[in-house]
C-alpha cells in the first residue's frame, strides 16, 4: 500500500507516468467515468480549503466514486480530543483512501502509519503540499511542454507557503532549472530547503527582495499569498501582506511568454486586471488539479492499468 506525504514519494518515472494519465484522462474524460464506481474517498480536512478538498471529492467523482469526509476539525471527533492515529483506523473502516489536510507537520504522516488504506497529504502545516506540486507540475509540463529548461521566480512568503517548498523539492529532479527567490527578508525561504535541498543538490539559485528585478529573467512566475494563519503576530501580517502585488504595470518588465502561476487562494498579491493577460495560467491550473488527483486517485489505489 502506497502513501502520499511528499513529492519525492513519486520517483521521477512514476510521475512521468502519473503526468501522462493525467492528460489522458484530460483528452478522454469518458474512458475513466466508472473505474472507481464501488470505492469511497473520505476527506479529512483539519484546515480551511476549497480547491484541495472540492478537487479531491469532483475527481472521485469523475471516476464514478464516492465521497465522505468532513471540512473542518470543530465538526469532527477532534474538537472532542480524539488523535489521527484514533480517527485514520476508524476511517479505513469507511473508505477506500483517504486526503488529510492538518494544521500540524506530519499529521498526516502518522496518519498513514496507522491507516489501512492510502493516506494523501493534502496540506500539512507549512511544510509539504505534494498534490499541489502534482498541479504544478502537469500545469507547466501542459503549458509549456517540458519540465526542465527553466528560470522559475518564487514569489512572496516563501517561509510558510508550503505549495513553495513541495514544488522546490520536486524540481530539483529536473535539468536545468535556475531558481530565483523573490520575498521580503522576514519570509525567506527556511534554511532547512536552501542548504539541505538547493545547496546540497548544488542547484542555481538566488534570492532578491525586489520583483522587478526578477521579472525580465523569468519563464515562469510562482505567486504566493502571505499565509496570515501562521504569523504570530496580525502587526507583522499587516506589514508583509501587500509587499507585492503583480500589477499590468509591472508585468512590462516580463517576457511575453513568462507564464503566471498561483496555487491559490489570492489575495492582494496578483490584481485583477491580470487575469484577462494570456500569460495569467492560475485558473487553468486549478482545473489541472482535478487531473492530476484523478489520476493519483487511480494510481494509489492500483487501478490506472485496468483502464484500456
Ligand atoms: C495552498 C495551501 O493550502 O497551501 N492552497 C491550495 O491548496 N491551493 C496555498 C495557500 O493557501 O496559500
Amino acid at each position: 500500500m502506497r502513501h502520499l506525504m511528499n513529492p519525492l514519494d513519486l520517483s521521477v518515472e512514476e510521475l512521468d507516468r502519473l503526468l501522462d494519465l493525467a492528460n489522458d484522462i484530460e483528452k478522454h474524460p469518458e474512458k475513466y467515468a466508472h473505474s472507481c464506481a464501488g470505492k469511497k474517498l473520505a476527506t479529512l480536512f483539519y484546515e480551511p480549503s476549497t480547491r484541495t478538498r472540492l478537487s479531491f471529492e469532483a475527481a472521485m467523482l469523475n471516476l464514478g466514486g464516492s465521497v465522505l469526509g468532513f471540512s473542518s476539525a470543530d465538526s469532527s471527533s477532534a474538537a472532542k480530543g480524539e488523535s489521527v492515529a484514533d480517527t485514520i483506523r476508524v476511517i479505513s473502516c469507511y473508505a477506500d483512501i483517504c486526503a488529510m489536510r492538518h494544521p500540524k507537520e506530519g499529521a498526516p504522516l502518522i496518519a498513514s502509519m496507522k491507516s489501512r488504506i492510502p493516506v494523501i497529504n493534502a496540506g500539512d502545516g507549512g511544510h509539504q503540499h505534494p498534490t499541489q506540486t502534482l498541479t504544478d507540475l502537469l500545469t507547466i509540463r501542459s503549458l509549456k511542454g517540458r519540465l526542465g529548461d527553466f528560470t522559475i521566480g518564487l514569489c512572496g512568503d516563501l517561509k510558510f507557503g508550503r505549495t513553495v517548498h513541495s514544488l522546490i523539492q520536486a524540481l530539483i529532479r529536473y535539468p536545468n532549472v535556475k531558481f530565483i527567490l523573490i520575498s521580503p527578508e522576514e519570509l525567506r525561504l527556511p534554511d532547512n530547503i536552501r542548504d539541505d535541498v538547493l545547496r546540497r543538490n548544488k542547484q542555481e539559485f538566488k534570492e532578491v527582495v525586489r520583483l522587478e528585478e526578477a521579472l525580465p529573467e523569468l519563464d515562469l512566475l510562482y505567486m504566493t499569498r502571505v499565509q496570515r494563519e501562521r504569523f504570530f503576530n496580525e502587526e507583522d501580517y499587516v506589514r508583509m501582506k501587500d509587499f507585492y502585488i503583480l500589477d499590468k504595470e509591472k508585468l512590462k518588465l516580463a517576457g511575453p511568454d513568462m507564464m503566471i502561476l498561483h496555487p491559490l487562494p489570492r489575495v492582494n498579491e496578483i490584481s485583477v486586471e491580470v487575469d484577462d493577460d494570456p500569460r495569467a495560467a492560475y485558473f487553468r491550473q486549478a482545473q489541472y488539479g482535478v487531473y492530476v488527483r484523478m489520476a493519483l486517485i487511480l494510481t494509489l489505489l492500483g487501478l490506472e492499468g485496468t483502464i484500456c
